[in-house]
């Protein structure tokens, strides 16, 4: 659905985009990571066929972004960074202003944007003025903006930009829909973790190159992290949890062991990811195991490892 070839995208000096290739299938959610500046929004509006590339070719569904923009419009639907909106309307005048510029019949106007007030969860508001409506509120009604013409790809740039934690949470469920309606999604955030919950692939950038590009497992595999676990401990027999620490990271299956305060932080060797190898270790030693407690690997690791250039 997304066939973006070796494109570049200069501003003066600066190489906002440095040769970027990415592939997408249609029904993905490919959330893209990077820093301020890394080239995110540049290449979404690329995409969006607001801004001309150097070099290379962006594709959307076959058709080409130079030369197709026309078409192209008709099947995507781009939310910007920064959402303009028209502030002496109602929810609903916003909304059947854009079912008019999308050439939207009058007849199936009506229809169309009940289904997005109701996807977006905004009916109750469709009668507010467009500026009383809260942050999280105008982030909604941009998705549903960019959904009225039922586009088969949406360019999200920073969706969840300013948003409270509950309403974070409602705008994932929300994209999480559109995937699930197989429509293709690219997301950018800053917040990872929330990426890595409703991503089925994400995307890495930094200074205009993509650094990473696959699923949020390749991520972790590619930095060889393996699972880690932190166990605690019943010490009342005189455990010794630094001899011990010592003994457990000589297994070849386990990458490093250390004492804690009350048991062990154990990390598995990449590759080894049977935490029942951690209770061998500690059973075989007599250790009496007080709870035990695989940690979710965290996206911010990756990330930081990926950006460093620690690539393997
Ligand atoms: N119209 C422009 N003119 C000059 N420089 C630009 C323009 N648009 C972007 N840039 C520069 O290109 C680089 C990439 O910017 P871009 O907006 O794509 O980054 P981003 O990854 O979206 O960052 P952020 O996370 O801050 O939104 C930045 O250094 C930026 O200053
Ligand atoms: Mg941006």
């Amino acid at each position: 659905m997304i066939e973006i070839s070796a494109i570049r995208k200069t501003f003066g000096d600066l190489v906002a985009v440095d040769d970027l290739t990415l592939n997408l299938d249609a029904g993905q959610i490919f959330g893209f990571i990077g820093p301020n500046g890394a080239g995110k929004s540049t290449t979404m509006k690329i995409l969006a066929c607001l801004l001309r590339a150097d070099a290379g070719t962006a594709r959307v569904d076959g058709m080409d972004t130079r030369f197709e923009g026309d078409r192209i419009r008709r099947i995507i639907g781009y939310m910007p960074d920064f959402l303009g909106v028209y502030h002496d309307l109602t929810v609903d005048e916003y909304l059947h202003f854009f079912a008019a510029a999308y050439g939207l019949p009058r007849k199936k106007r009506r229809a169309t944007v009940d289904g997005v007030l109701e996807l977006t969860d905004l009916t109750a508001k469709r009668t507010a003025m467009v500026d009383s409506l809260s942050r999280g509120m105008q982030q909604r009604l941009g998705v549903a903006r960019v959904l009225v013409h039922d586009p088969k790809v949406l360019l999200l740039d920073e969706p969840a930009s300013g948003l409270d934690p509950r309403a974070r949470i409602e705008m994932r469920e929300l994209l999480t829909e559109l995937g699930r309606m197989g429509k293709t999604l690219i997301v950018s955030s800053h917040i990872l973790s929330e990426l890595a919950e409703m991503s089925t692939s994400i995307g890495i950038i930094e200074k205009g190159k993509l650094l990473f590009a696959g699923s949020i497992d390749d991520a972790y595999a590619r930095i060889g992290r393996g699972h880690r676990i932190l166990v605690t401990i019943e010490t009342e027999g005189g455990a010794d949890l630094q001899a011990a620490a010592a003994a457990i990271a000589r297994d070849e299956r386990i990458a490093g062991a250390s004492a804690t305060d009350t048991g062990l932080d154990v990390t598995l060797a990449p590759g080894h990811t049977s935490h029942h190898t951690v209770v061998e270790l500690l059973l075989a030693r007599e250790l009496r195991i007080a709870s035990f407690t695989p940690q979710a690997p965290r996206l911010e690791d990756a990330f930081i490892t990926l950006t460093k250039g620690e690539l393997q």
